[in-house]
Parts: structure tokens; sequence; C-alpha cells
């Protein structure tokens, strides 16, 4: 993979998102296994003059777990590919299967982060979290959104992860 600035592929990853064709969000457990997930959520922009990557985590995911232990993650974006694994990694929980080792996930490790890079990616993010925020029930606003995204609560955590390194694969 081939190092980038935080911005150089922004329109692409920004399509694959709002299509709604989800990405890789990648984080070490206590052990040191990797886990993916899935997400649909995910904003790149500038925070506190940082180039800052963030995502919006339930904390019933597995992956929050992960992420509030190790304090990182990496968000890996396939532009168009890779629907399976996607479909796999939304669907079932690292609590239960090696989703690495079940689909057979290629990955790099970080260069400044615990979390791997998965190299079948178009374009991947290592980020450290530098800040959360919990949604709260009276914090939603919309009642229409509070009853069709928490009815059983399990509201939404949002990590702030600086973007300390960006990658693009050569091929
Ligand atoms: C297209 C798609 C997008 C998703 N986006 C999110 C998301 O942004 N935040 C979230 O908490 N869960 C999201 N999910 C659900 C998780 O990926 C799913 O619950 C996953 O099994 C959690 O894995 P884990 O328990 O190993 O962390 C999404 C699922 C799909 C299929």
């Amino acid at each position: 993979m081939n190092p980038i600035t935080p911005w150089k592929r922004f329109g692409e990853v920004q399509e694959q998102i709002l299509h709604g064709n989800g990405a890789f969000l990648v984080a070490v457990d206590e052990r040191g296994r990797p886990n993916a997930m899935t997400i649909g959520w995910l904003q790149l922009g500038t925070v506190w003059s940082r180039p800052v990557c963030h995502i919006l985590v339930r904390p019933s995911r597995y992956t929050h777990r992960c992420i509030a232990h190790s304090g990182a993650f990496t968000v890996n974006v396939p532009l168009g590919t890779m629907a399976d694994e996607l479909a796999f990694c939304g669907s079932r929980s690292g609590r239960d299967v090696d989703k690495f080792a079940t689909l057979g996930l290629r990955a790099a490790p970080g260069t400044k982060v615990t979390a791997p890079l998965l190299v079948d990616c178009a374009v991947a993010y290592e980020c450290r979290v530098v800040a959360r925020a919990e949604l709260e029930p009276g914090g939603i606003l919309d009642e229409e959104l509070r009853a069709k995204y928490y009815p059983r609560g399990d509201l939404h955590t949002l990590f702030f992860g600086e973007i300390v390194a960006a990658w693009e694969t050569s091929g």
C-alpha cells in the first residue's frame, strides 16, 4: 500500500459510503486479535485543526469494546468490491466468530496504531481515538429518528479518530 494524504481519495470514499455500500472498521481486542465490522456511517473532516474520521458504533458491538480498550481503529474502504465480506462482517459478531480467519481477510500491520489494515481495500485510514461522545435519548431531537433507530436504546458512541496515516492500494 502507498501513503497518501487523508483527503486524496475523499470523493470516492464518500461515494462508496453515500451509496450505502459500507466500509470495514477494524480494531483489536484485549488479546490483540483483530476484528472487522461493517459500517455505513462515516464522516471525514477537520476538527481541532486535525484530520478526523467520525464513526458511530453501538455499545452492543464487539468492536465497541475493542476500540474502547485499544484506543485505535482502521477504516478500510473497498470501492465497489468485497460485497460478500461486507455482508458477513455486518451480520456476524467477533464474539462468536473469527471473521479474519473465516473470510481469509488479508492484513498488513498498522504503522501507527495497533489495528491492522486490509490490503484488498482501495483506501485505508489509521485512526487514533482522540475523543468520544455518547448519544443520549434526550439528545436525539427528532422523534422519528429516536423511534426508528433506538427502540431498544443501545445509542451509538461517536468516536473521533484522528487520521494518523492514510493509504491506497498500488494496484
Ligand atoms: C451496511 C451495514 C452498515 C452498518 N453500519 C453500522 C454502523 O455504522 N454502526 C454500527 O454500530 N453498526 C453498523 N452495522 C452493524 C454491524 O456491522 C453488525 O452489528 C456487526 O455484526 C457487528 O460486529 P461485531 O460484534 O464483531 O463488532 C452495519 C451493518 C451493515 C450491514
